[in-house]
């Protein structure tokens, strides 16, 4: 029942975690970028949902589930396991999406939470400031746009490991 539970929850969580950042960065990124300064407002709206806040609660279920799915498939002896192909993919996979995690977390979260703090008080500013703040925004948009290709590009190679992990 265990292996039941913690199987569903990491496929589950796992695609929706993997197809809303590559739908996101892929696609919804660069239709923003063509939208211009009408992209403030969808920005805006998209923080107020909950996916600051689902996103990683999906990316913490599948990576807990993932290492201690890892953990029950070595049988305690970890060594030996990632001596085998199969262990190899399992955990470079599992690796990588801990590295796109962790850079989700420090580098692009809060920057996408700034980006949107500074687009709303663009309405309020003067032109002094709107200068200073159209220029950070710029500088935190090409970071996002660079960080989000590295994450979606560790998760997709997580998903083509584990795709195949059991098979080689
Ligand atoms: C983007 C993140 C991830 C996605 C989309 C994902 C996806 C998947 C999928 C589709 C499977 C089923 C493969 C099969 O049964 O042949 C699977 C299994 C597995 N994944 Fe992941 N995974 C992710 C992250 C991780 C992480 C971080 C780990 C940690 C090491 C991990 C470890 C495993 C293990 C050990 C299995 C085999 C489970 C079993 O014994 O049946 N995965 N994963």
């Amino acid at each position: 029942m265990l292996q039941i539970v913690l199987r569903f929850s990491h496929v589950f969580f796992g695609a929706l975690w993997v197809g809303m950042m590559a739908f996101q960065v892929f696609f919804l990124m660069p239709a923003l970028a063509e939208a211009g300064p009408e992209a403030g407002k969808v920005m805006g709206a998209l923080a107020r949902t909950r996916i600051p806040i689902i996103l990683p609660i999906f990316a913490l279920i599948t990576l807990i589930s993932g290492f201690w799915l890892m953990q029950r498939l070595s049988g305690g002896n970890m060594d030996a396991m990632m001596r085998t192909a199969m262990g190899k993919a399992f955990g470079l996979g599992g690796a990588s999406a801990l590295i796109a995690f962790l850079i989700g977390i420090v580098v692009m979260r809060p920057a996408m939470l700034r980006s949107v703090k500074l687009q709303e008080s663009l309405a309020t500013s003067g032109p002094a400031d709107r200068a200073t703040i159209s220029a950070e925004l710029q500088k935190l948009r090409a970071r996002g746009n660079v960080f989000g290709k590295v994450v979606t590009g560790l998760m997709l190679f997580t998903l083509a490991a584990m795709a195949v992990a059991r098979y080689l």
